[in-house]
Formats: structure tokens, sequence, C-alpha cells
């Protein structure tokens, strides 16, 4: 039986290197691993008056969040931190209090940047976030990602064998890592 992923990017661009990360860890996935995007870009900004009568745009991400088994986020780094929209998204899904949508959630974090630091501060930021959201993070391997536009091709192609490699072997480990943390914590 499959598991459903969802993946919550961290950038809105629409030439966003993150999403192309997304497509090629897609393509190099296990095949019993299902995608699918948890969009944020609609997101009104998070306001706690609304706690009691939450926005669709709100509701349907706290449903898109439920209804997958684990949640992977590829997310630039902003100001050596995570970017705003990301931010606002999960404290959407983080709230109204006692209903937070990580809670035991199998979650996993990584990101590129055109720098060499790829992303490795904003995702100790993220890792943060989400152990204060209590999602059950996928802890090793860590993968700081240096775009080169060179290694990609069109639709997830991985040209690089070097990444595909580093690739390959995250997306195999963190599908290891759901089946581990869904066997003590199953979520339907
Ligand atoms: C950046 N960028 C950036 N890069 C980085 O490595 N560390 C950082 O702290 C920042 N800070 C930052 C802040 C803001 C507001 C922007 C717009 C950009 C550069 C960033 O890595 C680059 O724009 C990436 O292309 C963003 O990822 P997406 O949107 O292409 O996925």
């Amino acid at each position: 039986m499959a598991y459903q992923v969802g993946y919550i990017i961290g950038s809105l661009s629409s030439e966003s290197i993150n999403r192309t990360l997304s497509e090629a860890l897609i393509s190099v996935a296990p095949d019993d691993l299902e995608f699918t995007e948890i969009p944020i870009g609609d997101l009104p900004l998070y306001n706690r008056d609304l706690d009691s009568s939450f926005p669709p745009e709100a509701t349907a991400l706290k449903e898109a969040i439920a209804a997958s088994q684990a949640v992977l986020f590829i997310t630039p780094e902003y100001n050596r931190s995570i970017p705003g929209a990301l931010a606002n998204a999960i404290d959407w899904a983080s709230r109204p209090y006692g209903e937070n949508s990580f809670d035991h959630v199998p979650a996993g974090v990584i990101g590129a940047s055109p720098g060499g630091i790829g992303t490795a501060v904003g995702q100790q930021n993220l890792r943060g976030i989400l152990s204060y959201c209590n999602a059950r993070q996928m802890t090793a391997p860590e993968a700081y990602i240096q775009f080169d536009p060179q290694a990609y091709g069109k639709n997830g192609e991985v040209k690089d064998e070097e990444l595909r490699t580093i690739l390959t072997d995250f997306m195999q480990e963190f599908r290891d890592h759901v089946e581990r943390v869904l066997t003590v914590l199953p979520r339907t």
C-alpha cells in the first residue's frame, strides 16, 4: 500500500528552484510514495481573531494535511530563516489551539538555494518550528542543496549523477522514516 505524502513548497515564485527540486525528488522517490502538493499561496495572513471561523483556504490547508500520512517541506531560505508565506501556512495549520495539524505527523525538510549554504540555516529554523508543532521529523540525512540549473532537466529529470544519488538516498530514507513512524502512530 502506498503512503500519501503531502508536500509544501515554501516559495510562491513561478520560477522557483525549490519547485524544480520538488519535481526531482518526486521523480527519484520510491514507488510506494504518492505525492500531492499542499498549496499555500492563497492563504490570508494568519489572525487569531479568525480561530473560531477559519477562512476556507485555511480549512482546506488543514484538510490537506489531515489527508496526508506525511508532509515533506521543500523550501528556500529567506534572510537566514523561512519565507513568510511558509511561516504563515504553519501558523494556520497549527491552530486553533488544541487542533494542531502537525501533531505526530511524519515530516521531512529539504531545500535549495543558489549559494553554498544551501538553506542550512533556514532548515534549522524550520526544524525548530516543527519540533514545537510536535511533528515527527526525519533527522538524518540532512540535505542542503546548492542549486545548479545544469543538474536538472525537464519533468523532474536529474542529470547530475552525484545529485541523483543524494536525492534518491534522501527519499528512500524519508520513506523508511514514514513507515517507522506510522507503525507506532498510524494515520487514517
Ligand atoms: C533570498 N535568498 C537567500 N538565499 C540564501 O541562501 N539565504 C538567505 O538568507 C536568502 N535570503 C533571501 C531573502 C529573500 C527575501 C529573497 C527573495 C531571497 C535567495 C534565494 O535563495 C533565491 O532567491 C532562491 O531562488 C529562492 O528560492 P525559490 O523561490 O527560487 O524556490
